[in-house]
């Protein structure tokens, strides 16, 4: 499939009329992912701590797509500044439908050097911060019968060196997500994460993986190749479409079956 051709391969506004709020929504996957919404007819706002990479992502989206988007400034790790997106989404837009958790930290650190706060501060992010914003959103989402999708990783499947906290933090975004399934499905709300592979161009992926590691990772790939921001963007307005209606506390790994492929015995 050509990048032209999978640019095309959901129909017309199939989000239109829902509002959706993301957090990390200024950069990277999360960046895509929001101006993915957008394409499909959402409006978006776009949250995270630096306005600076809010309002041009935001201004992007309203001149490069025609959609509707706002920034909102506020650290995930602090609920009072979450309450307060969440409630300049609503007024702004007038309902909030469909909440995507992206903002992440990350850095490489061998277990035994990282500190306590170093843990304490990705765990804070990644996983304080997705239960934050789904806590706040609930009564909203509860109306709209509206849908989470949080974005985890696929590093805990096994263990992966250097990312300890990482890992630990996404393996409860995981729990987290099918927790919120089974309690929140009950009001109509799906809760679903993506978990993507190795994204070749994204901050982590230049930042975490050195050059000469990332041949030898390419090849462990099955699908021969690195992700790309689209095939995590396609998955999710997949998820946040009525095409996902049933799907509820599923981690779909969006990888080129990476995570399988590195077998043990060869
Ligand atoms: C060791 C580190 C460190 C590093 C920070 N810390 N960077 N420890 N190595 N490189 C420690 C600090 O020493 C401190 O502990 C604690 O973490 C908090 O650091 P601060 O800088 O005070 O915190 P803060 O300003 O809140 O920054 C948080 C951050 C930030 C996570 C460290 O730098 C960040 O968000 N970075 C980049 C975000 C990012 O790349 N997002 C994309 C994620 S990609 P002490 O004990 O000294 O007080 C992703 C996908 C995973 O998640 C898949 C990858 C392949």
């Amino acid at each position: 499939m050509s990048e032209e051709t999978s640019n095309r391969v959901f129909a017309d506004g199939i989000l239109k009329g829902r509002v959706a709020l993301v957090t990390g929504g200024g950069t990277g996957i999360t960046g895509g992912v929001a101006r993915a919404l957008a394409e499909a007819g959402a409006r978006v706002a776009l949250v995270s701590r630096k306005i600076e990479n809010l309002e041009p992502a935001a201004a992007l989206i309203r001149e490069g797509v025609g959609g509707d988007a706002q920034a909102f400034a506020a650290d995930v790790r602090d609920y009072a500044q979450v309450e307060r997106a969440v409630a300049g989404c609503v007024e702004h837009f007038g309902r909030l439908d469909i909440v995507v958790n992206g903002a992440a930290g990350n850095f490489l650190c061998p277990a035994e050097e990282l500190s306590p706060n170093g843990f304490g501060t990705v765990v804070d992010i990644d996983l304080k911060g997705t239960f934050n914003v789904c806590r706040a959103a609930f009564e909203e989402l509860k109306k709209r019968r509206g849908l989470i999708l949080n974005i985890s990783a696929t590093l805990h499947y096994g263990g992966t060196p250097l990312q300890l906290h990482v890992s630990a933090a996404k393996a409860g975004v995981d729990a987290l997500t099918r927790n919120l399934a089974v309690e929140w499905g009950a009001h109509g709300i799906r809760s679903n994460a993506i978990a993507p592979g190795p994204i070749e161009d994204t901050e982590g992926m230049k930042r975490l993986v050195p050059p000469d590691i990332k041949e030898r990772l390419r090849k462990r790939i099955p699908l021969g190749r690195f992700g790309r921001i689209r095939d995590v963007e396609q998955c999710a307005v997949f998820l946040c479409s009525d095409a996902a209606a049933f799907i509820n506390g599923a981690v779909i790994a969006v990888d080129g079956g990476h995570w399988l492929g590195g077998t043990r015995l060869l």
